[in-house]
Formats: C-alpha cells, sequence, structure tokens
C-alpha cells in the first residue's frame, strides 16, 4: 500500500502569531461578485483552507457569503479557514485603519482575521476613492504618513485580539528589512508576486532567516505571456510525473518552503490546483537551474497600483 501525499494539507506554523497558515492558497481577485462566490464555494469544497481578500477587490462580501453557506452546510468550519484580507493604500493613516479592518471583518462576516496585510507600502491619498488621480491621471500619494506609522495601527489590531497576525504584501527587501528591525510585532506573511519565472530566492532567504513566511501570488504567472505553464522544463516534468504544468508549479511553490496563492473561476482547474503531490528532487532542482527566463506580471511593487485589476474600478 502506498502512503498518501500529503503536499496539499502543509500548514506552515506562524513564527510571528498563532497558529499556522496552509500553504496552499487561493486567491479572490475575482472581478465579478457572483463569479467571485461561486469559486470560494468551490474552493471550499475541494479543500482549499486559506483565503486571500482585499478590500481593493471589492468582493469581500461575496467571499463572505460563500463561506457562510459552506459552513452552514457542515463541511468545514471557520476555525479550519485561514482568513486573510488586506488593508488598500488609501486607508494607511493610523486613524483609518481599525475602521477599514472593521469593514473588513464586517463584510467578510468573520469576528476575526487571521492574517491583516498592509496591501503595499505606498499611502494613496485618503478617502473613499480607491484610485484618487489628478487632472493629468497621475496617482496622488500621500506623504503624510509613513510605513511604520501604519505598522504600529496594524500592531494595535493584533493587541484588540480581532486580528491573529500581521503581514505586508508588495514590498522590497530593503523596506522589509526596515519594517523587521524596528516592529513590536514582526511580520507573519510576507505576500509578493513568486513563480518560475519571479523565483526571488533573496527574498525567501531573508523572510525564512526571521520566521517570516513567503506567499507567493500570481503561482501560475497569472496565465500571462510568457507562460509559465508552457515553460519547456515545467512541461517536461508534468509528463515525468503524470500531473499538470499547474500542478507542477505549485508543487514547487510549496516544497521550496513557500506557501502559494492561486486563482481560478473553472471549477475543474480549482480542484487540479489543490490536487498537488510531491515532486521529485531532480524535478525541484531542474526548475532551479534550468529555468532561465525571468518575468515579472505585476508593476504593483513599483508604484502601488495594482496590475491585475483594470483602472475603471
Ligand atoms: N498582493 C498583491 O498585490 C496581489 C496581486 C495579485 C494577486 N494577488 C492575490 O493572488 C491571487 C492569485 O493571483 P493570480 O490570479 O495572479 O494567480 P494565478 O493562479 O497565477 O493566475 C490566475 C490565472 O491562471 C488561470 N489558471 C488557474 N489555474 C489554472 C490551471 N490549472 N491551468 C491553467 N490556467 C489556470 C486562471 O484562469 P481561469 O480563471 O480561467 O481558470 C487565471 O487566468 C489573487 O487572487 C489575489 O488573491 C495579490
Amino acid at each position: 500500500m502506498t502512503t498518501p501525499d500529503m503536499l496539499r494539507y502543509t500548514r506552515i506554523p506562524l513564527t510571528h502569531g498563532s497558529g499556522a497558515i496552509p500553504a496552499v492558497g487561493f486567491g479572490t481577485l475575482i472581478p465579478d461578485p457572483l463569479a467571485t462566490k461561486q469559486a470560494t464555494k468551490t474552493a471550499l469544497e475541494v479543500g482549499f483552507r486559506n483565503f486571500d481578500c482585499a478590500e481593493r477587490y471589492r468582493n469581500e462580501e461575496a467571499v463572505g457569503d460563500a463561506m457562510q453557506e459552506v459552513f452552514k452546510a457542515g463541511s468545514s468550519q471557520r476555525k479550519d479557514v485561514f482568513v486573510a484580507t488586506k488593508l488598500w493604500n488609501t486607508n494607511h493613516r493610523p486613524e483609518r485603519v481599525k475602521p477599514a479592518f472593521d469593514a473588513s471583518r464586517r463584510r467578510l462576516q468573520v469576528d476575526y482575521v487571521d492574517c491583516y496585510l498592509i496591501h503595499t507600502p505606498f499611502a494613496f491619498r485618503p478617502g473613499d476613492e480607491q484610485d484618487p488621480r489628478d487632472e493629468r491621471g497621475q496617482v496622488i500619494y500621500d506623504s503624510g504618513v509613513t510605513l511604520a506609522e501604519t505598522w504600529g495601527a496594524l500592531e494595535r489590531l493584533v493587541d484588540d485580539g480581532h486580528c491573529k497576525s500581521i503581514g505586508l504584501s508588495d514590498i522590497t527587501l530593503e523596506k522589509l528589512r526596515e519594517i523587521v528591525a524596528a516592529a513590536r510585532i514582526k511580520p507573519a506573511v510576507v505576500q509578493i508576486e513568486s513563480h518560475p519565472y519571479l523565483p526571488e530566492w533573496g527574498l525567501l532567504e531573508f523572510c525564512q532567516e526571521h520566521g517570516i513566511v513567503l506567499q507567493a501570488f500570481a503561482a501560475l504567472g497569472h496565465a500571462l505571456e510568457p507562460k509559465v505553464l508552457d515553460d519547456p522544463v515545467i512541461k517536461a516534468i508534468a509528463q515525468r510525473v503524470h500531473k499538470t504544468p499547474a500542478q507542477v508549479a505549485l508543487a514547487w511553490a510549496v516544497q521550496r518552503g513557500t506557501a502559494f496563492l492561486t486563482t481560478s473561476t473553472t471549477p475543474r482547474r480549482i480542484q487540479e490546483n489543490f490536487d498537488i503531490s510531491t515532486l521529485p528532487e531532480d524535478a525541484m532542482r531542474d526548475i532551479r537551474n534550468r529555468i532561465t527566463t525571468t518575468a515579472r506580471f505585476n508593476p504593483v511593487v513599483e508604484t502601488g497600483v495594482p496590475g491585475f485589476i483594470p483602472r475603471a474600478r
């Protein structure tokens, strides 16, 4: 009898925060609320126990509705699901942090959040307009608040008890070092773009040294060109191990010590993305050493402007 492969159930204990984060995560950056609800329900039903949300995605309510329906049906419980959401750029002023956090909790219909992240290190003009622009179409930034001040407000959310851990997203190694050095409560999770075309080994090493979980978004390359899933090295491994290219890329993410986020509105792919299995060591080595293409698909890290969200929204 063969032992079942447990890779998909990997949970990484949080050094800075309570509990553990499931390495296999479902992202909810889905424009349509109905599609969001359907995809979230499917993801919960096939086994995903980690959900990434954001006030900027404008669909937290749909995610909350889906979770409530599945919890009521009894196939999973709130305590088994890791729910993360993010503070948007227009709410960096410390006095805006708790109201934004409470509004997310209300929309998600949860009493506590497992991880609250600062969506990007860039503060935009405070207010209800999520994409403030001047007459020339340029983003209006807010120089009246520092990232450290916003971080201090997140630390107070942990003190208050409705937030189990806090994290950063779209951050460079340089800025991360500053926060880690100064923070009273260190980041538990750092969420950045990462996939075989953008492995971010330096950031991963720093995170591992400091007990921070690196969570990779766009783990499949967001279906953009050059396509990670068409890479010859990935495709050859997929054939060798009788898995799909997506399953190879996602297994690689877990085995190298990161958590990942992937998104799909196609039920068959949602199932596929959960059904990952351990890759042999030579496949891990091939992905690290034989892939030479590099690509960043989302420029958010440079500007704070989200790359995968259309401007008009
Ligand atoms: N912090 C940030 O700034 C930030 C930025 C971007 C994303 N994120 C988070 O990360 C999550 C994941 O990012 P992402 O959407 O870029 O992930 P991704 O999984 O790399 O890309 C999703 C795209 O891949 C396709 N896809 C999914 N599974 C597939 C499969 N098995 N085979 C072939 N194609 C497949 C999907 O198409 P279909 O839907 O048609 O199946 C969709 O077009 C987001 O939902 C969000 O939560 C965070």
